[in-house]
């Protein structure tokens, strides 16, 4: 083992100093200076010689590891690795899965700099988001990761002969742009079935959307300004709070325990903060599965009343109910058009005909249909169409049947698996109902160094600061019980249960009154 890399870093550069390290030695391995098999001094003697943090060490390890440049196995060091043989190795590395996507050429070639012009938005420079956003699991990974239904299970077959039914009874008409606020008959559709979940309204209110994720792009658009302070769940939904942050919002988390939101919590930071807006979703939270309890629900409301909070509800899950009643909607209880309601059909059918829908105080309803107007005209008008004879003919309930059985198992079978491959010190939360279970980690363990490590044994899951909207939340991981067979959850879950198991000399037993969240 050789004693030092030689390495040397520039503090006073923007780029991390872990793509630094890694950087430093790609160029010596390419260079011939470090040859295949070498190994390379621990990450605590390179932390040692360069004075940064482990971490910062095992990140760059890691990069290097990912790109194919290094290989390492548990206990044994880190060694170069031989690259003889693979495909288009080179400086930047190959964008191919389960490698890193490469770096801006700009970095290497001296091209035309588009960092300092991208503009204010959430956090990419962080070495978690760095990471992060550079870096993809391996293809064939077991995926209890991300708040997607699975593939395998949706309706295709269904989907082509209402589409097919579609074209031969509207024809042309059905390719036309539609009206901006949506087809009329999908939104009578959506008010009458939203009525059945205790929320009255008149479909006028109900808009069309791509997704969900556009509904809260277009209410961002229409109610934030850049330095405007908005409340979410921490932890809460990644792309939910780095969209408010990507439209110059300053966005403030607030804990939560068994029974959602903390209350105190909310109204403090309402007194401090003088919100634009709080978002939640009070029923199977992404990403701890929790739901807001019953008595807190009238409070919240009259929190968000007293401070003239407008609340964005975000039900996009709120139909996959496993065994129990899931709750009103706080829509449903809101007198004050205070509640704008946001749902969508992506996880109960097919995420890929893009429809959600927005439920809006009248007073919205227009400028929030000139938002979309200028955004993109219109949502599809064959795949709404086609999502209205699919809703009418009774195949969503058909399929929502189905679903929430399969669901049900799974999530199951994911719960055994924790039970019996988690040690003692670990902790998660036991949802009725949604798509995904938080896990809280034995005192000392970090979900990022375990991701490493459960990725190259082929599981990926989503490490806890994803859902940290201002850094923290590595003791915490995500797991997503919907997408994977139950076999594969178990295998998922095994590997997980020895990652832990070989990081256990820093695994110490907590007292099980512990905390989950
Ligand atoms: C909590 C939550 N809300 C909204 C969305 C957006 O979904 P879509 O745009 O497909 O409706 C997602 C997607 O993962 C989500 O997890």
């Amino acid at each position: 083992m050789m004693d030092s890399l030689e390495l040397e870093i520039d503090r006073s550069s923007s780029r991390a100093l872990y793509l630094q390290i890694a950087d430093a030695v790609r160029e010596r391995i390419s260079r011939g200076q470090l040859h295949p098999g070498v190994k390379l001094p621990s990450t605590r003697a390179v932390a040692r010689q360069l004075g940064v943090h482990r971490r910062t060490v095992i990140q760059a390890f890691n990069v290097l590891e990912l790109d194919g440049w290094v290989t390492s196995g548990v206990g044994q060091g880190t060694f170069v690795h031989d690259r003889a043989g693979i495909e288009g190795a080179g400086p930047a590395g190959a964008a191919t899965s389960g490698q890193p996507v490469p770096d801006d050429p700009s970095a290497h070639t001296g091209g035309f700099d588009w960092e300092p012009r991208l503009a204010h938005g959430p956090d990419r420079s962080s070495d978690f988001w760095r990471f992060w956003l550079r870096n993809r699991p391996p293809e064939d990974c077991i995926r209890l990761t991300g708040a997607t239904a699975d593939p395998e299970l949706f309706p295709a077959g269904e989907l082509r002969e209402v589409m097919g039914e579609v074209l031969r009874t509207q024809g042309a008409s059905a390719l036309d742009y539609g009206p901006p606020e949506g087809y009329p008959p999908l939104r009578e559709w959506l008010a009458g079935r939203l009525e059945d979940r205790g929320v009255r309204v008149d479909p006028a209110q109900v808009l069309i959307v791509n997704g969900s994720q556009q509904g809260m792009d277009l209410l961002a658009r229409l109610l934030l300004e850049p330095g405007d302070d908005v409340l979410v769940e921490e932890p809460g939904y990644t792309n939910g709070f780095r969209l408010f942050q990507a439209h110059g919002a300053q966005v403030t988390g607030i804990p939560m325990d068994a029974g959602g939101l903390q209350l105190d919590r909310l109204d403090a930071a309402c007194r401090q903060h003088s919100p634009k807006l709080l978002y939640t979703m009070p029923i199977f939270q992404n990403p701890t599965g929790l739901v807001l309890a019953e008595d807190r629900a009238g409070p919240l409301l009259e929190i968000c009343a007293r401070h003239q909070v407008p609340v964005l509800e975000d039900h996009f899950d709120a139909d996959l109910a496993y065994g129990c009643e899931p709750p009103r909607p706080l829509r449903a209880r809101d007198d004050a058009g205070r509640v704008i309601l946001l749902g969508t059909f992506s996880k109960i059918l097919f995420p890929g005909l893009r429809l959600g829908w927005l439920v809006l105080p009248r007073a919205l309803v227009g400028p929030m249909s000139e938002i979309k107007q200028m955004t993109d005209l219109s949502s599809s008008l064959l795949a709404q169409h086609a999502m209205d004879l699919f809703c009418r003919r009774g195949l969503l309930d058909r399929h929502l049947e189905r679903i929430r059985q399969v669901n049900r198992t799974r999530l199951q079978v994911l719960l055994e698996a924790l039970e019996e491959a988690l040690p003692p010190g670990a902790f998660w939360t036991r949802p009725q109902g949604g798509m995904t279970l938080w896990v809280r980690l034995p005192e000392g363990l970090d979900s990022l160094e375990l991701l490493h490590q459960s990725r190259r044994r082929g599981l990926d899951f989503s490490p806890g600061p994803l859902f940290f909207p201002n850094g923290g939340g590595s003791e915490f991981l995500r797991l997503t019980y919907v997408r994977e067979t139950e076999e594969r959850i178990r295998q998922g879950v095994k590997i997980l249960g020895s990652v832990i198991e070989e990081n256990a000399d820093r695994v110490s037993a907590e007292p099980a009154a512990r905390p989950f969240l």
